[in-house]
């Protein structure tokens, strides 16, 4: 596993170490603080409110199919429940949830589009009516002051700026102007209001929707960022995986991996289907986060390589006596534990919280294992033929 690097008390939160390139594609590792090691690619499984639905933080660290080094929490579900200060007061997120891995907390920006009817936007910041008490007064203020304060205190390993999200297939071209500056001036706030510097690490997320044209708003955002980076330890790339077509997707992750720097992590905010890590790899994405992979899970759906569309729906009678394991050679504890289909299929029938737990750990393993897989791959420089077999794979059998 090789020597963790110690930090000391004057040493940035982050380093970033290049190992291998293929194409563009990376395999590069963060040293986050107190010596937690990412390699990536890597996807982030999302556990909202400080924990992964469905599964314990024991499973999540020690079961070697899972093994995740790093996991997304949310600061706006924190914030609201059980508030930051109490975090705070228990040690921070990593000791509340007995987890020594890697956090990344996203700033409650996305909130901006996910819960839009319940927010109100302005310079200063957004101003969320609370969705528990529909009918009181009561708001919850996060200006990026607030993000950053509720940041500090859960003590994520990487905070998010707080950015002013529109949806990508918003059809207003002066609000995207707007939020593509706004953000570049909620960014300075966010720096100016961070306390702990040394100890965590606060990445800037690129807007400008769907403007990729010379001198057009991602190209803005990205010129901004380039005239802070000496403040900016990581990237992200937002706005996106929001109804968009691929085509425009694609356009805008090509360009703002081309023009950020070489030597500072690049993450695409929101993203997890199998075949867009694949794709965006090849451009030059480092990290990925999504809820899909864990969501699906619990509605029955069961992700496996090859074969189109690369998912089983498990609820389906057609797998009612089903006798085949999920994945072949997949470790998880479903699969290694020889659930069959036609078990998964009744306890997901049932709804019984059994076939959640094991689901989540399949979705959760399979993505481990695309992304060693796709490391693998770039380290041994053949990224473009394992780009092409997943696609014929995953194209098997459709029209
Ligand atoms: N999650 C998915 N997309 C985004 C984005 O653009 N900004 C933030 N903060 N979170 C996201
Ligand atoms: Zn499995």
């Amino acid at each position: 596993e090789g020597q963790e690097p110690e930090f000391k008390e004057d040493s940035p939160a982050l380093c970033f170490h290049v190992h291998a390139t293929s194409g563009r594609a990376r395999a590069t590792t963060l040293h986050l603080p107190s010596s937690r090691k990412v390699q990536t690619p890597i996807f982030m499984p999302v556990g909202t409110k400080g924990t992964i639905k469905a599964l314990t933080t024991e499973e999540i660290c020690n079961d070697p199919a899972l093994n995740c080094p790093i996991i997304l929490g949310n600061t706006y579900h924190l914030a609201l429940q059980p508030g930051t200060e109490l975090v705070r007061d228990m040690g921070g997120l990593h000791k509340f949830m007995r987890w020594d891995r890697g956090i990344l907390t996203d700033s409650g920006g996305f909130q901006m589009v996910s819960l839009l009817k319940l927010a109100e936007i302005t310079e200063d910041g957004v101003e969320f009516e609370n969705p528990f008490l529909k009918d009181s007064k009561e708001r919850m203020m996060l200006r990026p002051e607030d993000s950053i304060t509720h940041q500090n205190n859960i003590g994520s390993d990487i905070m998010m700026a707080l950015d002013d999200v529109v949806s990508s297939v918003t059809d207003n071209d002066e609000r995207f102007e707007i939020a593509t500056y706004r953000t570049l001036r909620w960014l300075d706030r966010c720096y100016a209001a961070h306390t702990r510097p040394k100890e965590q690490n606060l990445f800037a997320i690129v807007q400008g929707g769907l403007d990729t044209k010379v001198g057009g708003l991602r190209e803005k955002c990205l010129a901004g960022f380039r005239a802070r980076d000496k403040m900016i330890p990581g990237y992200a790339i937002g706005g996106l995986a929001g109804g968009e077509s691929k085509e425009d997707f694609w356009k805008v992750v090509n360009q703002c991996c081309k023009s950020l720097p070489d030597d500072k992590p690049r993450y695409l905010m929101g993203v997890g289907y199998p075949l867009d890590l694949v794709v965006c790899s090849a451009l030059g994405v480092d990290m990925y986060d999504c809820v899909y992979p864990t969501r699906t899970a619990r509605f029955g759906v069961a992700l496996v390589p090859g074969e189109a569309p690369g998912t089983l729906r498990l609820k389906s009678n057609e797998f009612s006596e089903d006798t085949r394991v999920i994945m072949e050679g997949c470790e998880c504890a479903a699969c290694k534990g020889g659930y069959s289909r036609a078990r998964l299929h009744t306890l997901l029938k049932r709804n019984n919280p059994l076939a959640a737990t094991l689901m989540t750990n399949h979705n959760i393993a399979y993505m481990m294992y695309l992304v060693r897989g796709m490391r693998k791959a770039i380290m041994e420089d053949r990224y473009a033929s394992y780009v092409k077999d997943f696609i014929n794979d995953q194209f098997r059998g459709s029209a």
